[in-house]
């Protein structure tokens, strides 16, 4: 196929330029405007409301200054997270939800509201401001450490909203993927009686699984504090521990996403921890995100 893409002159890069570097200049206010409507509730007003929301409607659901709420719900249109639709013959506006704002919504299995609430979290966003130290070699801790004194398992040991919200924040993903995986490929867990999930958080994702596949029993095993506070579930056994310790025995061990900057070394250490934890002939899933 014939490039049809005109290399721009200088001139005009400049000035694209000119515009371009705003984004960087104001890049913030994107995800500031975001974690301000999943604070608010708008997401969930809409969902209650059934049916568009003018501005009056909404501002006095949510008990927000209208013009203050006008210029957040400017954002979010342009950012085509709220839809502004017209609602009668005369004209009135209303804001409508898409399948992006149905994200932002603090439950249901497309929920991503907690992932972001994490993200955008000051405590994580924090080591960020440390990245040009880091890559210059003038920090050798991760950047967690480095800014909070401690690594990021410790601190959530320390700090029980942080830990709730970010055991909360893991299980976003794994709401998605777990039904997508027993959808596609549910003959890997034919055959296996017991499964460990290692550093398997609230023990959402082993859950889902024995829900999924009833003949497979799960132990949901993770750091004390986290399984701790785990919920109880039949057929799924929270167990506290260090993985690079031991690893409890099962037919088959699932290690999802990463567990890279626990100990600043990449998971072979807990995945031969697992290796030597599986009965014989078991398997071991791993799931990493592709970065
Ligand atoms: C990135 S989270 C992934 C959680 C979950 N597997 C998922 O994908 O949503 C890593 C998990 O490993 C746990 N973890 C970290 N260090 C651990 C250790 N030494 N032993 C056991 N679990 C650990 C953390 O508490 C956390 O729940």
């Amino acid at each position: 196929m014939e490039d049809t893409q005109r290399v721009l002159t200088w001139e005009e890069e400049e000035e694209h330029a000119k515009v371009d570097v705003w984004k960087y200049v104001f890049g913030f206010v994107e995800i500031a405007v975001v974690k301000c409507a999943i604070e608010l509730g708008i997401a969930e007003a809409i969902e209650s409301h059934g049916s568009p929301m003018t501005l009056l409607e909404l501002s006095s659901a949510l008990s927000c200054d209208p013009s203050h709420l006008y210029r957040v719900m400017r954002i979010l249109v342009h950012l085509k997270i709220f839809k502004e639709i017209t609602t009668n013959q005369l004209g009135s506006k209303g804001y409508a939800q898409t399948p992006l704002s149905h994200r932002l919504l603090k439950s249901g299995e497309n929920s991503m509201a907690a992932l972001i609430l994490l993200e955008s979290n000051p405590v994580m966003l924090a080591p960020w401001h440390g990245l040009s130290a880091r890559i210059r070699g003038n920090i050798s801790n991760q950047l967690f450490e480095e800014v909070h004194g401690e690594d990021i398992w410790s601190f959530g040991a320390a700090n029980s909203d942080h830990s709730k919200l970010f055991n909360e924040a893991m299980t976003c993903d794994v709401k998605a993927a777990v039904p997508a995986v027993i959808k596609s490929c549910i003959e890997v867990f034919k055959g296996l009686e017991t499964i460990v999930d290692v550093g398997g958080g609230n023990g959402t994702m082993l859950r889902l699984l024995v829900e999924g596949c009833p003949w497979i029993r799960g132990i949901n095993f993770d750091l004390p504090h986290v399984v701790s506070a785990a919920q109880d579930c039949d057929r799924v056994e929270n167990v506290g521990g260090d993985m690079f310790d031991h690893v409890p025995k099962a037919d088959a061990v699932i290690i999802k996403c990463e567990l890279v900057d626990c100990r600043g070394f990449f998971i072979t250490g807990v995945t031969m921890t697992a290796f030597l934890s599986l009965k014989s002939a078991g398997k071991l899933f791993l799931r990493t995100r592709g970065r």
